[in-house]
């Protein structure tokens, strides 16, 4: 399957659920392509899961166009997105254009994802403007993470489920093919999927958004001990990868390793 941003906009169209992941590498982004996902993620949650950070809010411009380089190379046919850092392009429409002009020189992305509402619209905006498709992030937002004091659920008052409805508005009105809403409650995600006439893609938000998207080490559970609440587990690869070298280091310690 070759992916561009018709996939989303097919996808609307026909209803067919929309299918992400975050890929972070050369090897996760060759298997995902081959699974068929529609759409891959360079994720700034590579700064939690790849670099064992407690936020995302480290990871740095260079590292998201040194990862996006290489999920591009290992899914040469998917659309890959880069989710803009930390101070990437919140501070004006001049620093977003320039940053998100490198990603998509540098690495060859096919689109950025940023986070927020009313207040990146300008940044959409300017980007959409010179032909840089982009993905909104609303909901909980990892970037914003101490405003709050945790990773808990958004939307949980009146008051800022109408807040959230009105960034969607915003976010949809200033350019962007598609949003992420991450971590709200349920009903809030349907509201929000019926309001707008871009796809939504959930995560944590519920099955009425228009696709979803997941962390790829979640959901093979490449880290055994850890699964957030809202993933799913469909393989443990991390259990399988301890047994294999486990095994491994055992058969070279009683010198097996080459033998048979
Ligand atoms: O960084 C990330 O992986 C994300 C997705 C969870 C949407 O923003």
């Amino acid at each position: 399957m070759n992916t561009t941003i018709k996939y989303f906009h097919e996808s609307q169209r026909s209803g067919e659920p929309i299918v992400m992941v975050t890929a972070y590498d050369y090897t996760m982004a060759a298997l995902a392509e081959a699974a068929g996902i529609g759409a891959l993620l360079v994720g700034d949650s590579l700064g939690m899961v790849v670099q064992g950070k407690a936020t995302t809010l480290p990871v740095t411009l260079d590292e998201i166009i040194y990862h996006t380089g290489m999920v591009v190379r290992g899914a040469p046919n998917s659309f890959v997105l880069a989710d803009m850092p930390f101070m990437s392009y919140q501070a004006s429409v001049e620093t977003a254009l320039q940053a998100c002009g490198r990603v998509m020189k540098e690495a060859l992305a096919h689109g950025v994802k940023l986070e927020g509402g009313e207040e990146i619209t300008p940044q959409i905006k300017a980007l959409v403007g010179i032909g840089i498709p982009v993905m909104g992030h609303i909901g909980l937002q990892p970037q914003s993470v101490h405003l709050y004091g945790g990773f808990g659920k958004r939307g949980k008052t009146q008051q800022e489920r109408e807040r959230l409805l009105s960034s969607a508005r915003l976010v949809e009105e200033a350019g962007a093919f598609a949003m992420v809403l991450e971590n709200i409650s349920h009903s809030l995600a349907e509201e929000i999927t019926a309001a707008v006439q871009i796809p939504t893609i959930g995560i944590g938000a519920g099955p009425a958004c228009a696709g979803q998207i997941q962390v790829f080490h979640d959901l093979l559970g490449l880290q055994p001990d850890y699964q957030p609440r809202h993933s799913k587990r469909y393989a443990a690869i991390g259990e399988s990868i301890i047994t294999a070298l486990t095994t491994y280091a055992a058969e070279v310690r009683q010198g097996q390793f080459l033998s048979k």
